[in-house]
């Protein structure tokens, strides 16, 4: 059954009061570094450690993601609004690549522009209608300098008003 579009808007439009972070995942495959920007990131769980991502079917990153079995999560800070934009386009990887510099840990990339970021196994991959809920154990983590963090609130960028 196909939910119609005014109620998917409404949908959008309403969920999109709930602010969030803005991360890019990232992952390495045969052909280099890969990565999208990604807002459904939640932490699940401290013992274990575990964080969840939401993977669109059709996301690129999510493909090599499952076959490397890894993933990074890269915190953005709030001057980082157009790397996130790069990211959320359909550029090929290594083109989104250049607009950032990267080192790599525990096997994934971490960004030199996050303000934070996790190194993660993937553990677990369970449906959720269009998307995948992928599972992952925190294997590394790290925190840059301080900065304000980039938000998405209402489907724009913003930052806390406290660090602004
Ligand atoms: C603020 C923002 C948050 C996003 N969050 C997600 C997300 O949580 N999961 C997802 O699969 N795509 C998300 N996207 C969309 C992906 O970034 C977009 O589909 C991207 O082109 C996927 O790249 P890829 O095909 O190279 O993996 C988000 C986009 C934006 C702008």
């Amino acid at each position: 059954m196909t939910v119609a579009a005014d109620l998917q808007r409404a949908y959008r439009d309403t969920i999109g009061h709930f602010a969030s972070g803005v991360t890019i995942v990232t992952s390495t495959g045969p052909d280099g570094p890969a990565g999208m920007t990604t807002n459904a990131v939640t932490s699940l769980s401290l013992e274990p450690l575990l964080l969840l991502v939401c993977f669109e079917l059709r996301s690129r990153t999510l493909a090599v993601v499952r076959a490397s079995e890894r993933f990074a999560v890269n915190i953005l800070p709030a001057d980082e609004r157009e790397l996130a934009a790069v990211f959320a386009s359909k550029r090929v990887a290594r083109e989104k690549f250049e607009s950032v510099t990267h080192a790599t840990a525990h096997g994934v990339p971490v960004l030199d522009a996050a303000l934070a970021w996790l190194a993660c196994e993937l553990r677990e991959l369970h449906p959720g209608g269009d998307h995948l809920i992928g599972i992952g154990e925190v294997v590394g983590m790290g925190i840059g300098e301080e900065r304000a963090p980039l938000v998405w609130y209402r489907g724009g960028y913003t930052t806390t008003a406290e660090h602004s």
